[in-house]
């Protein structure tokens, strides 16, 4: 199946090839043939033709970090944090309680829907967690569940201790039999080495047990204070350590002299009122970057990557293109699935968060002539459509 897409105002490729204006774009079996100015498109095309009319064209949204495997709401751990309250870890446990008593079927149903929700703001590609389970049988539930929707799934059973669990117990069952149970519908393992969660050595644990059964490796750290996540993230070469608001120069440091990607979550920061991360100073250090929308219900429950995107403009103070950049490129390489040349991601499939030759058709179209409209109309409908390897997947 062959498709021309044309009728691109601005087709923002995130490589080297840069913005092209009037540009056309050829996909084929999912994945990208070409891509030029619409004058120079193939002139022997014989597939079908799509005209966007005049809108312009980014690759969609990776969000590398969700957890969309839950059931219920924080609401009013919320309200009452917008009255004044601080965010703490143990708002995890309600969560736990009524994810173990969803069941399957609804926990399947509740992620469909929100794949359908991330398609319909944009986004083409999804990492989730586990992590609201806590138990053998249920956090193998929520492996199982997330394994059926998305392609990088992360188990995340170190996020907090049960309440009533002794911690190193509790995590003689992560390292043993809970991972045994998930380790085979997951590609990552994650901690939240944090005060209240995790200290060092016992993410250093979970992490090295996951290493062991060929897990890639990701940490939550640094959110609500200065702390070991980043060093351990670093050291122990995850592929991402996620939220980063509160780091020294020496995190920053170790940061650009390494390949872990530092995800920011600008939703989250919002929602629990810690100062923003700090976008501008790592991309001046040269840190890659990724923003994620961090979809749960207790520190951020939203999946509009547009609203993350918008934020980092607007509050973070990237450029539009570093912003566009972080959001797909950088989720990409959060989740190694980036362009290491030919279109190929590092295990020869086609990359995400770019558009060239060889890389997934996966297309954000905006109803605006120009992406800056993410920043300049804040809030607004602007994703258009959506498609996912050649397909459409979401329509206004
Ligand atoms: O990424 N930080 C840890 N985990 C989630 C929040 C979990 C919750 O409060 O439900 C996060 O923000």
């Amino acid at each position: 199946m062959a498709t021309l897409f044309t009728g691109i105002s601005e087709l923002r490729t995130v490589s080297t090839l840069g913005t092209i204006k009037n540009a056309a774009l050829v996909a084929r079996d999912g994945v990208i043939e070409w891509v030029g100015p619409a004058s120079e498109a193939p002139a022997d095309f014989d597939g079908e033709t799509v005209d966007f009319g005049g809108r312009a064209v980014l690759p969609g949204w990776v969000d590398s970090h969700t957890h969309m495997v839950f059931d219920g709401n924080r609401a009013a751990e919320f309200e009452a944090r917008m009255a004044g309250q601080s965010y703490a870890a143990g708002g995890i446990a309600v969560t736990m309680e009524a994810t173990r008593s969803a069941g399957f079927e609804r926990l399947d149903a509740l992620v469909a829907e929100r794949v359908a929700a991330g398609h319909e703001g944009g986004t083409t590609t999804f990492e989730t967690k586990t992590g609201y389970g806590l138990d053998v049988e249920s956090e193998a539930e929520a492996a199982r569940v997330a394994s059926r929707h998305v392609g990088d799934v992360t188990f995340l059973g170190a996020h907090l201790v049960p309440p009533g669990e002794d911690a190193e117990r509790y995590l003689d069952d992560v390292v043993g039999p809970m991972l045994d149970a998930v380790k085979d519908h997951v590609q990552w393992i994650d901690v939240f080495c944090e005060r209240g969660a995790f200290d060092e050595a016992q993410s250093r644990r979970v992490l090295e047990a996951g290493k062991a059964v060929g897990l890639g490796v990701r940490v939550h750290g640094n959110q609500l204070g200065e702390g070991p996540g980043v060093a351990l993230a670093v050291e122990m070469g995850a592929a991402s350590v996620d939220h980063v608001n509160y780091l020294s120069d020496e995190d920053i440091a170790a940061l650009a002299g390494s390949e872990t990607v530092a995800t920011l979550l600008p939703a989250c920061d919002l929602s629990t009122r810690e100062p923003l991360a700090p976008a501008r100073q790592l991309v001046d250090a040269g840190v890659t970057i990724a923003i994620a929308s961090n979809l749960n219900p207790g520190t951020s429950f939203t999946s509009s990557m547009n609203y993350c995107v918008t934020t980092a403009v607007l509050q973070q103070y990237l450029a539009l293109d570093e912003a566009i950049a972080a959001a797909t490129a950088g989720g990409a390489k959060a989740l190694r699935r980036h362009n290491v040349g030919s279109g190929k991601d590092p295990q020869g499939r086609p990359a995400k968060g770019t558009l060239v030759p060889g890389a997934a058709a996966d297309l954000h179209v905006l109803d605006a002539d120009n992406a800056i409209n993410l920043a300049y109309r804040p809030g607004m409908p602007v994703t258009w459509q959506t498609w996912v390897a050649g397909e459409k997947v979401y329509s206004a």
